[in-house]
Order: C-alpha cells, then sequence, then structure tokens
C-alpha cells in the first residue's frame, strides 16, 4: 500500500513555479524524509497533501484518497504538525485538541480522553487549561504534535518540528516519532538537520525549485559522497607524497597532515599506508573522515541550481 502518490504535481504562485512537476511515493509504514534549501517547495507540497492548498496540475493521493476529489478521507488520515503556528488562541489548549478531534468525527468522550492522552504523550498534560499564546516556544512544539496525534494518524507530517527546540526536547521528540513509526504510522518529515534525517529515515528526497532531484536511503546517498583518509606524518616532507594507490581521488599535503580524498577509505587505507612506507614515512595518526549526507546533499542542490540557472 502507498501511503502518499504524488505525481506530475505542479503548483504556482503568480509567477513563481513552487513545485515543477514533483512525482514521489512513499510507502505505508516509512520513515520519510525531505529535504531542500529554503523555498525548494517542501512547505507547498504538504499543504497540498493536507488540502490547505489546490495544486495547479497533477495528482496527489493519501493512502489511495485523491486529496482534492476524495478529500475528507485523505484528511482523517493524517496528523499535521505544521511549520507555522496557527492555533486558536482563545481555547484551553485541550478544547482546541477536542475541537479537532471533533472535526475528524470522534465523539466527544472519546474526543476529550485521546485529547489527554496526547498531552500526557507530549508531556504537558499539566499545562492543559492554558491557552496557546501562554506556552513556552518548545512547548508550542509539543502542542502542534499533540494536535497532530489526537486523531491517531496513519500518516504522521512533521514541517521543520524541531526548529528553534532544543536539544533535549530534540532527542525526545525523536524518541516518540521514531516509537510512532515503529508501532506502524508513517512518517514524512522536512528537516535542516541533516544528522536527524540520517538517523532518523528509511529514505529521504532531496529536492530543489519544485523539483526532486534524488530519493535514496541516506546509505546510499552517503555513498556518493568522498571520504577523506587524514594522515598526519611523523616528520615533515617536502612536496606531496606520490600515491597512485586505486580509488585515490586526490591527494593535498598541509604541514605534515596529507588529506586524501577516495570514494571508500576502509579500502584504500592499506595501499596508502603501504606506499607512504614504501617512500620512507612513518605516520603518526590516521583518521576517517566520512561523507556526511550533509556533503552529498550541499553538493546535489548546488548542482541542481546551475542547472536551473543556465
Ligand atoms: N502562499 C504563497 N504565495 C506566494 N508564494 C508562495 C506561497 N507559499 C509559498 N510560496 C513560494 O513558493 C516557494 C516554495 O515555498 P515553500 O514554503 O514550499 O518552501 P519550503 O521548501 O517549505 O522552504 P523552507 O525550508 O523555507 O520552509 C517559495 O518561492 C515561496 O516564496
Ligand atoms: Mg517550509
Amino acid at each position: 500500500m502507498t501511503a502518499i502518490r504524488a505525481d506530475g504535481l505542479v503548483k504556482t504562485y503568480g509567477s513563481v513555479r513552487a513545485l515543477d512537476y514533483l512525482s514521489v511515493e512513499v510507502e505505508d509504514g516509512e520513515f520519510f524524509g525531505l529535504l531542500g534549501p529554503n523555498g525548494a517547495g517542501k512547505t507547498t507540497f504538504i499543504s497540498i497533501l493536507v488540502g490547505l492548498a489546490r495544486a495547479t496540475d497533477g495528482i496527489a493521493e493519501v493512502f489511495g484518497h485523491d486529496v482534492e476529489d476524495d478529500y475528507q478521507r485523505a484528511r482523517d488520515r493524517i496528523g499535521l504538525a505544521p511549520q507555522e503556528f496557527n492555533v486558536d488562541r482563545f481555547f484551553p489548549i485541550h478544547e482546541v485538541l477536542e475541537h479537532k478531534a471533533g472535526y475528524h468525527g470522534i465523539p466527544p468522550a472519546e474526543a476529550e480522553r485521546r485529547a489527554d492522552e496526547a498531552l500526557r504523550t507530549v508531556g504537558i498534560y499539566d499545562k492543559r487549561e492554558t491557552r496557546f499564546d501562554w506556552l513556552s516556544g518548545g512547548m508550542k512544539r509539543r502542542f502542534l504534535l499533540a494536535r497532530a496525534l489526537v486523531t491517531d494518524p496513519d500518516l504522521l507530517i512533521l514541517d521543520e518540528p524541531t526548529a528553534g527546540v532544543d536539544v533535549e526536547l530534540r532527542r525526545e521528540l525523536w524518541e516518540l516519532v521514531q516509537r510512532l513509526n515503529d508501532d506502524g504510522t508513517t512518517v514524512l518529515l522536512t528537516t535542516h538537520y541533516i544528522e536527524e534525517a540520517e538517523r532518523l529515515c528509511d529514505r529521504v528526497a532531496i529536492m530543489d525549485s519544485g523539483r526532486k532531484v534524488e530519493v535514496a536511503t541516506p546509505d546510499e546517498l552517503r555513498a556518493r559522497g568522498e571520504d577523506t583518509l587524514v594522515v598526519t606524518l611523523a616528520n615533515d616532507t617536502i612536496g606531496v607524497p606520490e600515491l597512485d594507490a586505486p580509488g585515490v581521488h586526490g591527494v593535498t599535503l598541509d604541514g605534515r597532515t596529507l588529506s586524501v580524498t577516495t570514494d571508500d577509505a576502509g579500502r584504500v587505507a592499506p595501499d596508502v599506508i603501504r606506499a607512504l612506507d614504501d617512500a620512507g614515512h612513518a605516520i603518526a595518526d590516521l583518521d576517517v573522515r566520512r561523507a556526511s549526507l550533509e556533503d552529498v546533499f550541499v553538493g546535489m542542490t548546488r548542482t541542481a541550481e546551475a542547472e536551473v540557472s543556465q
């Protein structure tokens, strides 16, 4: 079963093309990341999925329900924690949750029970009589997550849920979301914290200028970046040592630090050590800097920008 299917989605705002034929599929149960620079179209895509914006062209479905023609059934399956705060400010927060549950057809007694449960889950039950405006910034983020959870959604959409959130709360939020995903909830996440995406997501889509640049697992993406083997030589040397081992892409020398770029540091390390040894260089230290998703991401979105501006 496919949780999200988008095919040829276009969204224009006047002359701005926020989505430019975006096609992507997310499987049921997946933890899926949406990465891309500011303005890439991530929130626009989410807005279309939840019916806050209408696509100019193309198709979007949630669990097989068209997000326009079958809006209510698609929307009932989704819990959204939006990037921007859009909360009714005049009611106690537990009432906001009960209204939300009621809107999705949940009867009042059950709505109350779920509201309490959601507030407990995110750790702000003691604030249940408080208005949204009076919560701290981090509590506001927690509340948005509670509101997303109150309908017990099959698809949880989190748009920058950890923006401006302290390290402790980020860790807590991620444990919670990870648990929900383990229990079968599909998660669509946008974040600018690439290490979060790297750790949590089964697959990530990289977007730029309203288009999908790539979809892959974090491991697959990392494998496309270059590793660096950092060798500290024991003695000063004049000139960069000759290293023509297979798999070595480049060598630079800075003082006694030799940086060897390669597609696989583990594979070339023995050859590099042997070559240095043969040339009479003693090694004081050896370190491997693996390609991060961030390196690959920055490279890809730069390439995409260069292509667009051509
Ligand atoms: N309601 C709107 N009216 C006009 N332009 C809009 C509107 N919403 C989004 N845009 C434009 O569409 C493009 C994509 O914006 P979007 O919010 O989807 O980006 P994003 O990937 O979510 O970025 P960020 O990482 O900053 O949240 C931007 O150029 C933005 O200015
Ligand atoms: Mg956004």
